[in-house]
């Protein structure tokens, strides 16, 4: 990973994203949208509640929010909430008395979700610029904590899972759905900055993602694949047979030590 310039690859990670905001119609090595959405299991009831250019611009990868079982009163963070689609649909879930903090690094991906928000009236939902590795949310503050598509295209997830850790309150809940691999990807797929931000170059190997969770303080509860998440371009597919990339969905919490400390 030494090999990484994480400033440059944030950059490309932003054009990337910036486009998606912008041009969801566009080329992509990745699938987007509704149909997307519907497939991977987002009931169609509930995606009819949030603004459909949010829905354009989703390029998740799994219906982690069936594992979220979000509740009325929820605080909740979005670490890289894109054009907003998952913090509509959590706003809804969580209602009046909850409050929804969508957190992203690419400004057309921010401007395009708080139009949005404020276009629809979603008072219980923000978004606030920065990077998810630092995120400006304070400590224990959130009930749960989501993310989809997102720690895949993060250099260091490691800090990524600690800040998780930090954000969420004890007894508080991680679920996420992302991009990992059977087998550790070559450096030659590493340094591929299309295939980086097309969520496939940074994918890490699923035994060592799940230690970055563990290691972080939270206790995995869940994990399960999602099939219906396909890339669709030839060398996204290419490495995908290769390597085993596919999407998978986590739940785990931040639990409760047996000597009445929180991990
Ligand atoms: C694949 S998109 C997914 C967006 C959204 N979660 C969805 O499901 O549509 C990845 C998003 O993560 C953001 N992102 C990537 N790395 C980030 C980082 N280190 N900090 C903050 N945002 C990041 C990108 O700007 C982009 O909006």
């Amino acid at each position: 990973m030494t090999s990484i310039d994480v400033e440059g690859l944030r950059d490309k990670v932003k054009a990337m994203y910036q486009a998606v905001a912008d041009e969801p119609h566009g080329t992509f090595h990745f699938e987007m949208g509704y149909g997307l959405a519907a497939r991977l299991g987002y009931p169609t009831g509930d995606l009819d509640q949030v603004p459909p250019e949010a829905i354009d611009s989703f390029a998740g990868v799994g219906h982690h929010l069936a594992l979220a079982d979000l509740q009325p009163g929820d605080r909740v963070v979005d670490l890289g909430s894109g054009s907003g689609m998952d913090a509509f649909l959590a706003a809804r879930h969580v209602g009046a008395d909850g409050e929804v903090i969508g957190i992203d690094m690419t400004d057309a991906q921010l401007a395009k979700a708080r139009r949005l928000a404020d276009r629809d009236g979603f008072a219980n939902a923000r978004f606030e610029r920065g990077y998810i590795e630092h995120a400006p949310v304070p400590d224990e503050s959130a009930s749960a904590v989501i993310s989809n598509g997102v720690i895949n295209l993060c250099s260091d997830k490691v800090a990524v899972f600690r800040e998780i850790a930090r954000i969420l309150e004890p007894g508080g809940r991680m679920s996420i759905s992302d991009i990992v691999t059977e087998r550790p990807l070559t450096e030659a797929i590493v340094c591929d900055v299309n295939l980086w931000s097309s969520c496939i170059g940074g994918a890490m190997q699923q035994d060592d993602y799940r230690g970055a969770i563990e290691a972080a303080g939270l206790q995995v509860e869940t994990v399960q694949e999602n099939p219906a998440y396909h890339f669709i371009s030839d060398s996204a597919q290419g490495a995908t047979d290769t390597f085993g990339v596919k999407s998978i969905s986590i739940l785990a919490t931040k639990h409760r030590e047996p000597d009445g400390a929180f991990a």
